[in-house]
């Protein structure tokens, strides 16, 4: 009888990506996932360091967890192995074996390749296993093919790691150096997602537009290029990036929003601050000019393209003219989409050790502020998609019976009345209503010669 395993995932979509490829790692020895760690034979936490209240998490859930171990092992129903995953593993490592002492492995995003060996030698009797190195062989060249249907959207992580170094953020630590996989494993890894069912695949790096690697006619490439390479997979019908930094949004990139149809009109390009001042003590390495000039010539090149951005209000050091400046920027832009978040220190990134750290009582009162403004920006978005036709792609039933739900090219959740047999599948789609957080719609049928809904669908 298969094994079962339990993966819980914290913070970014390189957790997610990285989780199901644990999970890839593990199924030869017999692990298969279970939706529950009540009973599971092994639980990995995949964390995520990013905000203190992040990191924490990961203690209390240890100490649930450490409950669940010891009721099965009262019960004679065999052990369960207990694994630390993620940024806070590479982070803390030593210290969650201290703080923690039922915890069997604590690895590193960069070593999971190696979990046969490290459950091995868990399954040996003796101490905890550790692995947080920074391999030099990379772990992509050593992770085996995911099996079996793939998602209709699915994650591919094409480049690792950050050289940035924002004076916040603990990414360059957790994750290490830039590195980016080579053109033809990640088409290889694309042509493999759409045969196995994909039809949109969100390229996926901490640094996303900082990549570049070798194409697959030997010259170096940059992201522009690989993603019109990648938009003539057959069967691919979307594309879409994230995370990306302003100061890598080079020409070819840009140009490639204007001419790739298969590249979605909806870009995340964290900003942080409106204010020059406050970029530039977070290091970001561009004024706030800089990035409205980048916003308006991605906008040239595609007209219909719909922004989100990351915030962090109550940096060290900003005051309200900064904060100020923060919202003349959002107001400029206009979002479709944003995360803000109040100002967290963490330890060993230099604005841990600033000056002026702002009191909690104005960071919760900016927050408030900024996210007033982005909620207003958010559903005026929305509400100009009333009564728009547009391709939706259907990836899962609906909350309610007889609904399907989707997604449109600016990442709206759509839901339709409409058959199962739509999922998978994209149709064309007339939005009649518009809620909160999601779209509502109905296939549309514009056809004189009566043709049925399910004959529109583009499959
Ligand atoms: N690589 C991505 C995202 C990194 S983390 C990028 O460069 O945009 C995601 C977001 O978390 C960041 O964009 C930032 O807004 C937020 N963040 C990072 N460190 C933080 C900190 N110390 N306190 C509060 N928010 C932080
Ligand atoms: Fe962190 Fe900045 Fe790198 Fe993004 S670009 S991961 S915020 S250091
Ligand atoms: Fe968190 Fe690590 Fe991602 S710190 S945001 S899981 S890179």
């Amino acid at each position: 009888m298969a094994k079962k395993l339990f993966i819980k995932t914290y913070g970014c979509q390189m957790n997610v990506y990285d989780s199901a490829r644990m999970a890839d790692v593990l199924q030869p020895l017999g692990y298969a996932p279970t939706d529950s760690p009540d009973g599971a034979d092994m639980v990995i936490l995949n964390t995520c360091h990013i905000r203190e209240k992040a990191s924490e998490k990961v203690y209390s859930e240890l100490g649930r967890l450490r409950r669940l171990k010891d009721a099965k092992e009262s019960a004679g129903d065999g052990r369960m192995t207990i694994a630390v995953a993620g940024c806070v593993a590479q982070a803390e490592g030593e210290e969650i074996l201290a703080r923690a002492p039922y915890v069997d492995m604590v690895f590193g995003p960069q070593t999971y390749h190696r979990l046969p060996e490290m459950v091995a030698q868990a399954s040996r009797a003796g101490g905890a296993v550790l692995d947080v190195e920074f391999p030099v062989e990379a772990k992509f060249d050593h992770l085996p093919d995911h099996e079996g249907p793939g998602a209709t959207s699915a994650f591919l992580s094409i480049q690792e790691g950050c050289d940035r170094f924002c004076t916040f953020c603990v990414v360059p630590y957790t994750r290490g150096s830039e590195y980016s996989r080579d053109a033809a494993a990640i088409e290889a890894e694309a042509r493999k997602l759409v045969t196995s069912g994909t039809r949109e695949i969100t390229l996926l790096g901490q640094n996303v537009n900082a990549w570049h690697g070798a194409g697959t006619n030997g010259k170096d490439w940059r992201l522009g290029r690989l993603v019109r390479h990648l938009a003539e997979i057959d069967g691919l019908d979307r594309i879409r990036y994230t995370t990306s930094h302003p100061r890598d949004m080079d020409d070819e990139l840009i140009e490639a929003h204007g001419a790739v149809d298969k590249l979605m009109p909806y870009l995340h390009l964290p900003v942080q601050s409106g204010s020059d001042r406050i970029l530039a003590a977070m290091n970001r390495q561009h004024t706030a000019d800089d990035y409205l000039r980048i916003v308006e010539r991605l906008r040239a090149a595609r007209p219909d393209l719909a922004l989100s951005s990351d915030f962090i209000v109550g940096f060290p050091g900003e005051t309200d003219a900064d904060f100020a400046a923060t919202l003349r920027l959002i107001s400029e832009v206009g979002y479709a989409g944003a995360y803000s978040f109040k100002y967290s220190a963490r330890p060993g990134t230099p604005a841990a050790e600033m000056e002026n750290q702002a009191a909690e009582s104005v960071r919760d009162e900016r927050l408030a502020g900024l996210q007033q403004l982005l909620g207003e920006q958010e559903a005026a978005f929305h509400h100009t998609k009333q009564g728009a036709v547009f391709p939706v792609l259907f990836e899962k039933p609906g909350r309610k019976p007889g609904q399907v739900a989707g997604r449109s090219p600016w990442m709206q959740a759509v839901v339709v009345e409409a058959p199962e047999s739509l999922i998978g599948r994209m149709a064309e789609c007339r939005i009649v209503g518009v809620a909160a957080h999601s779209l509502h719609g109905e296939v549309a049928v514009t056809n004189v010669d009566h043709e049925t809904p399910a004959k529109r669908v583009c499959a």
